[in-house]
């Protein structure tokens, strides 16, 4: 399937590793031209075509300046995926552990600024050119936007935000041809579940159950249907889906493996 991305401009937040780098990988092999930015640029980041920007998206001026470094490289944007998240603090787990009389306003502050504010900053920032290119952006959510009363409750509410944030982008500038689009994933093989030390794997490590185990539990109470947590690459080609000209916008597209129940 043509899905006519080829000669077209991308930036993703967050292609140095998981989702973000198997995106990177995916729309450069459909013939994009891909700009993304990362604190770190990884060796496997380094052997892909991407321009890569070093930069931290958690703080005001960073997404204004990958956008602004990913126009004078590619003359223009017609895509802008919002993948950045999860980051290497303890937020996430002090949103398991702790209840709202006791999680600090650092660690909301903190996941705020990663998780919406840095979409928030990064679609302001690239809104004229996507006007200009009638082009597309793509939140990367969370299934946990739905049950923001389970999990991390810093992460869930601002993953809400953020799915909110796209119903406002596609109608306030639907009209002049830009779509916006959120994709919520549910248990991605990405470093957050893979990595001793990432989310995951300090989660095992402080109910000290040996990290496998620990996987096989949580994707089981968490009634992933399928059974199994996706690669990143499932998400990547879902992604390039909805950037192709398809007449679709405001929603919210899972890939859950079938863990969330209602319609
Ligand atoms: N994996 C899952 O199970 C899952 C499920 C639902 C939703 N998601 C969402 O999918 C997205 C990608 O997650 P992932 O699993 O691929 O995570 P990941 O493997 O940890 O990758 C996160 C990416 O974000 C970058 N990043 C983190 N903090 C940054 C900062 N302050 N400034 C700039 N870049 C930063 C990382 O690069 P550096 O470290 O080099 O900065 C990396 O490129 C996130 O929004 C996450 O919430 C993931």
């Amino acid at each position: 399937m043509d899905l006519q991305l080829a000669g077209k401009t991308a930036v993703v937040t967050g292609g140095s590793k998981g989702i973000g780098l198997a995106l990177v990988r995916t729309l450069l092999a459909e013939g994009m031209r891909v700009v993304t930015g990362s604190r770190s640029i990884t060796a496997e980041l380094k052997e892909t075509e991407a321009v890569p920007v070093a930069v931290d998206l958690s703080t005001v001026s960073g997404p204004v300046r990958l956008i602004d470094s990913a126009v004078m490289e590619l003359g223009g944007i017609d895509l802008l995926v919002n993948n950045v998240g999860v980051g290497d603090t303890d937020d996430f787990s002090k949103g398991v552990r702790l209840n709202l009389l006791e999680l600090p306003d650092d660690a909301w502050e903190d996941t705020f600024n990663l998780h919406f504010y840095s979409a928030l900053r990064a679609s302001r920032a690239a809104l004229p050119h996507l006007i200009e290119r009638r082009g597309t952006i793509i939140n990367v959510s969370s299934v946990g936007a739905r049950a923001a009363g389970a999990g991390p409750a810093n992460y869930n509410v601002a993953k809400s935000a953020l799915s909110s944030l796209t119903k406002v982008i596609a109608e306030q500038f639907g009209a002049q041809g830009v779509r916006a689009i959120t994709v919520s994933p549910g248990p991605v093989g990405t470093g957050v579940w893979t990595d001793p030390d990432g989310f995951v794997g300090r989660l095992a490590k402080e109910q000290d159950v040996p990290h496998k185990a620990f996987v096989e539990q949580l994707v089981s109470a968490s009634g992933v249907t399928t059974g199994r947590i996706a690669a990143p690459e499932e998400v990547a080609r879902l992604i390039a889906f909805l950037a192709s000209p398809v007449n679709i916008t405001g929603n919210e597209y899972l890939i859950d493996g079938g863990m969330i129940k209602h319609v």
